[in-house]
């Protein structure tokens, strides 16, 4: 029942608030969220649940982290912000990228601080373009990304996201942006004779490049696991396919690691489970838990030469740009990070919970797959496992189980009928298994 508390700040909230995907419905019945503790949050009338999502992907370190708060406060008080523009800087920003240099991959050593993931994306655009002016090839200038694919949402990122429920009302979308379909394991159809199924995915980037004209596209840009668009992740041979075309067609490739950085697949980065290098990498949320907004993009050493010895200032500018604050308590995190080794806790604990979810869904009618990789799994429900057909949207199958998660003290996302669940990396394994129990139960009574 919605009593008093929470349903008096839900009336002010609708009354001048405006939401990220809002829709003023569903916020009448909406969480206002009051504490955390660990994976834990806690509503407006007390209630507690199990942080599904870590927020939205970031929160990996849980609540209540004492020393994000003490990092945040003691820079604060010393230096609360200074401008990061050209030619200043601060020693918060300077130790942050030197620890970035080591713990990203072993090309990646030049760093350009963001205030979130979309802001990663443009960044990102907008210094490939730079890059290949610099390189004497000013007409690669086009971005190819996947279907189902998420990169924020600022105009040149909405472009790049490939999930359409984004565009309509935000049309007509920039010229240049184009998406292939995704690997999909579940659902990619490889055409008749192909080598596997993940090379044959890979090949649309071959087949898109050459449709545009390999000296009009500047960068190629993929979550190593698609993350907002169903937890996708790919076949074995994918990626390392992904690199030779992007070798020999010279388009940049740019990992989009905003969820999968810092831990969250079992990695400290995404990639590494296929041993690809990518040129151009971009990150937020987990670098700083979500205590603070940063995000960030990092160059290849071959890249970052040709923008140095270009001579051309890069034109591109954020204020919150190496924010000395989000710098500490990125630094703070990153101990935590290391210290408490995430990548490690992130694959015994998605382990866990991925069996756990095999074994409790695996054999229902209605559950088409269970999958995952390190600690961010998925359901997807469908109507007809044999012919993996889909529900039909009215009958929110989803939304209904999202809602009877919630009802067990479970509270996470869903994209459609696929059910995303991706709790804080520090969650404890009986709430491991409590996720599994509650989306066993929710399942069977939406589904039977
Ligand atoms: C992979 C990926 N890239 C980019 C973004 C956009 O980040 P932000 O919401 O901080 O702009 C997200 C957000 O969920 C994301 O998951």
């Amino acid at each position: 029942m919605q009593n008093n508390a929470e349903a008096a700040l839900n009336e002010r909230d609708a009354a001048h608030l405006f939401h990220p995907l809002h829709n003023p419905a569903a916020q009448t019945g909406g969480k206002v969220w009051v504490g955390g503790e660990g994976e834990f949050l806690i509503d407006a009338n007390g209630g507690r649940y199990i942080d599904g999502l870590s927020g939205l992907w970031n929160n990996t370190a849980g609540n209540g982290r004492h020393e994000l708060a003490e990092a945040a406060g003691n820079q604060m008080r010393e230096l609360g912000f200074a401008s990061g523009y050209a030619g200043s800087s601060n020693p918060k920003a300077i130790e942050l990228a030197e620890r970035l240099a080591r713990l990203t991959y072993p090309t990646i050593n030049h760093f350009f601080f963001t205030s979130g993931g979309g802001e990663s994306t443009d960044s990102n655009i907008k210094l490939a373009r730079h890059y290949w002016k610099l390189m004497g090839k000013p007409k690669k200038t086009k971005v190819i990304s996947r279907i189902w694919g998420y990169h924020g949402t600022t105009l040149a990122a909405m472009c790049a996201t490939g999930i359409n429920a984004y565009w309509p009302m935000f049309e007509p979308r920039i010229p240049g942006f184009s998406h292939i379909p995704t690997p999909y394991p579940y659902r990619y159809e490889a055409p008749e004779g192909a080598a596997s199924q993940g090379i044959a995915a890979a090949n649309e980037l071959e087949k898109a490049i050459l449709a545009e004209g390999a000296d009009t596209v500047a960068m190629f840009i993929a979550e190593p696991v698609q993350g907002a668009g169903g937890v996708i992740v790919p076949q074995d041979d994918y990626f390392p396919r992904i690199r030779e075309i992007c070798d020999q067609y010279e388009v940049l490739l740019v990992s989009d690691e905003v969820i999968t950085g810092f831990g969250r697949t079992g990695t400290m980065f995404g990639l590494e489970h296929w041993g690809v290098r990518p040129d151009l990498i971009q990150f937020a949320k987990a670098i700083t838990s979500g205590y603070f907004p940063l995000g960030g993009i990092g160059l290849s050493d071959a890249v970052a030469e040709v923008m140095v010895e270009g001579g051309k200032p890069w034109m591109h500018a954020y204020t919150y740009s190496a924010h000395p604050v989000g710098c500490a308590v990125a630094l703070a995190m990153l101990d935590i990070v290391e210290k408490e080794d995430f990548p490690g806790q992130a694959a015994a604990k998605g382990t866990r919970l991925l069996k756990g979810l095999q074994d409790a869904l695996g054999d229902h009618p209605h559950v088409g797959e269970v999958r995952g990789l390190g600690l961010m799994c998925a359901v997807e429900y469908v109507k007809d496992r044999a012919t993996k057909e889909e529900f039909d949207p009215a009958e929110a199958i989803g939304p209904k189980v999202h809602a009877a998660t919630v009802e067990r003290g479970l509270f996470s996302r869903t994209r459609g009928d696929v059910y995303q669940i991706a709790p804080p990396i520090v969650t404890s394994n009986e709430s491991i298994d409590r996720c599994v129990e509650v989306i066993a139960e929710a399942t069977k009574s939406v589904l039977g």
